[in-house]
């Protein structure tokens, strides 16, 4: 089918809640794809998903002999990939137990789920299930997580929405203190904010808040759904920050292309879940699963450094391009910032005109480039953005 015809069957079955590119994709392989006679070098990895980049041969190859295999059996049963995954979730996080469902969304609800409840279960109170999260932060699109995401724009037409969060700047220690007064049980961030614009948050904040929630048994949920599995040069976000929260949510990568959400929960929360308080009917499903202990084997340290190698090289060539002012974030998760001339949606559309796939997060170009991705091809990204930015 051409693109066309594609486009017109979208629009007329096709709930039109997305802005998609003018763009077909059809087949990849690593960090290249292609579709209606086009290809394209992929810096967006299906935002932070494909961290393998595009049909690895170890993951094809596993997903398919686990879908010919088992596909799915409720979890109502045991089954080998599920519980593979969660040892090497835990072993390489030092949380203690996952609990598996399908996205971020749904394992930040998970973790609101676990904060309450652990509060509830501990204090027997009604009354303490308040949740601190942060102005611009964003944490999903089902009414409880958009509840918990700290931008307006998400919010309109969507009322009312869950109780019991409120909201401080990020970067301000004082506002948080103020507002975790007794009635608080969490408090949930991003380490970098992806969708607010690829801001990470100051090293003295997180520690003075790590500091604070444990003195008054303030859970700490980070969200690393964006930040996670190996896209920052560490397996976690947390790693560089030196921090182990409470809970962990994660998403995007770890099944490498499938849909997967994980909620992983230390100390003091590996066993507030009891049997009937949680559940997702595919969570762990086995093909997800073989997809994702590939993942997990592939991203060892000699890889990860590998990604910081690649990140201090497409970060060093970025801050060279015309109109670039300065570069954020860390790892592969990398923000763009330009002077007041480029409007960062106009460089994404002829980045996309000359076969380069880029994002946006704000005033910025968001690169998430695989994991996977070459020196060479680094270079080819940084000289199609040189010949858009030169013209603008
Ligand atoms: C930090 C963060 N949390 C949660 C989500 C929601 O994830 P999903 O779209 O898989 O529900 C996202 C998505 O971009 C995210 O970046």
């Amino acid at each position: 089918m051409q693109l066309e015809e594609i486009k017109q069957l979208d629009k007329k079955y096709i709930s039109q809640s997305y802005g998609r590119s003018d763009v077909l994709l059809e087949e990849g392989k690593g960090c290249c794809v292609s579709g209606g006679g086009k290809s394209y070098l992929d810096m967006s990895s299906g935002i932070g998903v494909n961290c393998l980049g595009f049909c690895g041969e170890k993951w094809a190859d596993a997903v398919s002999a686990q879908a010919h295999k088992l596909q799915h059996t409720s979890n109502l049963f045991y089954t080998q990939p599920c519980v593979l995954l969660a040892q090497k979730l835990c072993e390489r996080t030092g949380m203690n137990k996952a609990f598996f469902g399908n996205s971020g969304a749904e394992a930040n609800e998970g973790a609101i789920k676990a904060a309450r409840k652990y509060s509830f279960d501990k204090y027997n109170r009604t009354d303490r299930y308040n949740i601190i999260s942060l102005q611009n932060s964003f944490h999903g699109r089902t009414i409880a997580t958009l509840s918990a995401t700290g931008q307006d724009v998400f919010h309109k037409n969507f009322f009312p929405f869950v109780e019991g969060f409120k909201f401080v700047e990020a970067g301000d220690f004082e506002a948080l203190k103020n507002a975790a007064d007794d009635t608080v049980c969490a408090v949930i961030m991003e380490l970098i904010q992806g969708e607010g614009g690829v801001i990470a948050q100051n090293q003295q904040y997180v520690d003075s808040v790590v500091k604070l929630c444990a003195e008054k048994d303030i859970l700490l949920i980070i969200d690393e759904v964006q930040t996670g599995v190996g896209r920052t040069g560490k397996f976690l976000c947390c790693e560089h920050y030196g921090i182990t929260p409470d809970i962990v949510t994660l998403a995007k990568g770890v099944g490498g292309g499938l849909p997967i959400g994980v909620v992983l929960l230390g100390d003091k929360v590996q066993n507030t879940f009891t049997p009937g308080d949680h559940a997702s009917t595919f969570g762990g499903n086995p093909v997800v699963c073989a997809g994702a202990n590939v993942v997990m084997d592939t991203l060892t340290d000699g890889f990860l450094s590998g990604v910081k190698a690649k990140s201090d090289k497409l970060r060093a060539g970025l801050m060279k391009l015309p109109h670039v002012t300065g570069v954020s974030g860390l790892g592969l998760m990398v923000g763009v910032e330009f002077d007041d001339k480029i409007a960062a949606k106009q460089v994404l559309a002829a980045a996309a005109d000359k076969g380069l796939i880029c994002l946006t997060a704000k005033t910025k170009l968001r690169l998430l480039p695989p994991l996977v991705i070459t020196d060479e091809e680094i270079d080819k990204a940084l000289s199609i953005l040189k010949s858009v930015l030169e013209v603008m």
